[in-house]
């Protein structure tokens, strides 16, 4: 039977465990907080299991000048803990950030992509835009956007 996973806004705080632990294993507490995580128009959801968190996202306002968008949403901090990946979480927890920021009239959701990662954004519809690049002490990453409300 299907894990049973349910879907609500989180405070950047409740993010910090998962991020840590999936996005950030072994490195400090700075490296898992972001800039404008606590800004207004930003949007965390969590996925939980049995009242566990599992699952996070987070949503900030901010447009990406080469891809150009008057409003334009960045995805980041995508995380799914291990033990829980590749069941299908990551992919709703997107459908769920998409539905948010449909309802807010947003056109364009991008994010920077690590290179691990590109099939399971393809597969949620996403395409890659421009070179590959390295964000120091992350990894190799690619743009990655979808237009919404099309
Ligand atoms: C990447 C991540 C968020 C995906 O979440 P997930 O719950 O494991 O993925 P899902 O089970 O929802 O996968 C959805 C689809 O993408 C595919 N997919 C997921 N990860 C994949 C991978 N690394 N390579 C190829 N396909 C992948 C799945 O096979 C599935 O396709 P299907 O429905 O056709 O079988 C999760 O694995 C994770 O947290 N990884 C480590 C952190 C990370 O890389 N975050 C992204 C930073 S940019």
């Amino acid at each position: 039977m299907a894990t049973k996973i349910s879907y609500t806004l989180i405070s950047s705080l409740e993010t910090h465990a998962v991020r840590h632990a999936v996005l950030r294993a072994g490195k400090p507490i700075s490296s898992f907080i972001f800039d404008g995580d606590d800004t207004p128009t930003t949007i965390h959801i969590g996925g939980f299991y049995k009242n566990k968190l599992i699952a996070v996202v987070s949503l900030f306002k901010q447009k990406n000048e080469a891809i150009s968008s008057t409003n334009a949403y960045q995805l980041r901090g995508m995380a799914v803990l291990e033990k829980y990946q590749g069941q299908g979480h990551g992919r709703k927890i997107i459908a769920v950030a998409e539905t948010i920021l449909e309802k807010k009239n947003v056109f364009i959701v991008w994010m920077n992509a690590r290179e691990s990662a590109i099939p399971f954004y393809i597969n949620s519809g996403y395409s890659k835009f421009g070179p590959i690049f390295d964000i120091p002490d992350v990894g190799l990453h690619y743009v990655m956007y979808k237009k919404l409300n099309s």
